[in-house]
């Protein structure tokens, strides 16, 4: 019997949603029958994937920079009022940084990766829950990254952030435990994506090395891990990371 994941009626943030994964996941969602506002702070790729997406689902794209909170609570309100309740957060939207030995990170770019990667998932969090709760319902799903289980040599800020993320979707899943808002995180490994622009081509290829099936995530392969983490199906985990390092990982 063919199944599938049913999320009609149910309306999403995706944050970073103007290419890569991001993309990915608010295109999945739009497929089972969720409306998405898609939010980015790169207001002309937004306006591309509006037009390539028209016609395909109910959506808005909304240009939001994840770290500024009023910016961020306005588009919360704009996107209620447009589409619905808010009854999904998936918080994608990340940056890399440069590769450097971590005495060699400038401070006001370390702060810059925790303020996308760290401050930008607690205030898109922060800004739905609080409904979120009087509404009783809610998914919330971040990504966050190997990288933040394994450590990444010479990417430590953005090693340290996605540790960041994983600790913060246990204490806000277990916070929340006993409402019907779950919150659980993905950890991919590498994705051919624009994020990569961070890397050296060495980098990359040693980051592929570690992955035993020898290629790149898809990122529908991660939209495909969301789509279920923000359905009704999934019930009773939360405060959990998911693996989809193709075997990379072992715990
Ligand atoms: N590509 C990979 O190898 C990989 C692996 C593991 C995890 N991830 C994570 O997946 C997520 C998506 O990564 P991607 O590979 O699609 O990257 P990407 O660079 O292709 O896309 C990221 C998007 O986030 C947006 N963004 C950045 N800062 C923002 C801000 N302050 N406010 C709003 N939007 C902002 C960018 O404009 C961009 O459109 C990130 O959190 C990343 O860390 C990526």
């Amino acid at each position: 019997m063919a199944t599938h994941i049913d999320l009609a009626d149910r309306t999403a943030i995706v944050t970073g949603a103007a290419r890569g994964i991001g993309l990915a996941i608010a295109q999945r969602l739009l497929a089972s029958g969720t409306s998405v506002a898609l939010w980015d702070r790169d207001a002309t790729a937004l306006a591309a994937v509006e037009t390539a997406l028209g016609g395909t689902g109910r959506f808005i794209v909304q240009p939001v920079d994840i770290t500024d909170e009023a910016a961020v609570t306005q588009a919360v309100r704009t996107a209620e009022a447009k589409l619905g309740p808010i009854a999904i957060l998936v918080n994608n939207a990340g940056i890399g940084g440069p590769v450097v030995q971590t005495w060699e990170y400038d401070l006001a770019t370390w702060r810059q990766i925790f303020a996308v990667n760290v401050d930008g998932t607690f205030l898109c969090s922060k800004a739905v829950i609080p409904a979120m709760r009087a509404r009783g319902y809610g998914r919330i799903v971040n990504i966050a990254s190997i990288a933040g289980k394994n450590g990444t040599p010479n990417f430590s800020a953005y090693s340290a952030s996605k540790a960041a993320v994983i600790a913060l979707t246990k204490a806000l899943g277990r916070e929340l435990a006993d409402t019907e808002i779950l919150v659980n995180c993905v950890c991919p490994s590498v994705a051919d994506t624009e994020i990569l622009q961070s890397f050296t081509p060495e980098k990359v290829k040693w980051m592929l090395d570690q992955v035993p099936k020898g290629r790149f995530v898809k990122p529908d392969e991660i939209a495909a891990m969301v789509a279920w983490l923000a359905s009704d199906e999934c019930s009773f985990t939360t405060g959990q990371l998911f693996d989809i390092t193709g075997g990379r990982s072992v715990y």
